[in-house]
């Protein structure tokens, strides 16, 4: 049996932390894929285009990670990808509260897909989206804290392009 785990997200945009919680991921798994949220409601910065595409670039040539779209409920996802298995990454304690509700809701609406968290990696502990994209809309240095293949999009922030 194929053991695939979903990693779900608004990746507004990708960062580090998030790549190193899919690396450990793979040490569990035999596939990850990576749900790339529609999140309307969240009011993303970066277009789902630009964030699939940014997604798919970092894994570029890791084919046991995909990089899919989509904007009903996880668990529907999880269940279309054959995966058991929703893949979370913790930074800190104040992630627990969030993740926990989010984790049991998952678990009501579907009991055959089990939540497994990770914790990131000490150096990104203090990586978010949010910072990523308030400095790079303030012209400062997020190289070091996004993946290459996502440094264009973000820095084109600066300019007020977001694609
Ligand atoms: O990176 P984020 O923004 O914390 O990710 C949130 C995400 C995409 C995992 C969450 O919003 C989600 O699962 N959305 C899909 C809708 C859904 O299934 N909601 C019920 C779960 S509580």
């Amino acid at each position: 049996m194929t053991r695939i785990a979903i990693y779900p997200g608004t990746f507004d945009p990708i960062t580090l932390g998030h790549v190193d919680v899919i690396q450990r991921g793979l040490k569990l798994f035999d596939r990850v894929v990576i749900g790339v949220a529609e999140n309307p409601n969240k009011g993303p910065t970066f277009p789902l285009e630009a964030r699939l595409a940014m997604a798919r670039d970092t894994f570029a040539d890791e084919p046991r990670v995909q990089a899919v779209a989509f904007s009903g409920l996880l668990v529907d996802l999880a269940r279309d990808q054959g995966a058991h298995a929703i893949l979370r990454g913790l930074r800190a304690a104040s992630d627990f509260e969030y993740e926990f509700q989010m984790a049991t809701m998952n678990r009501r609406l579907d009991e055959n897909v089990e939540t497994v968290f990770v914790m990131a990696r000490e150096d990104y502990t203090f990586v978010s989206s949010r910072f990523i994209r308030e400095i790079a809309s303030m012209g400062g240095d997020v190289s070091g804290l996004v993946p290459e293949a996502a440094l264009p999009h973000v820095n084109s922030l600066l300019k007020g392009i977001s694609g």
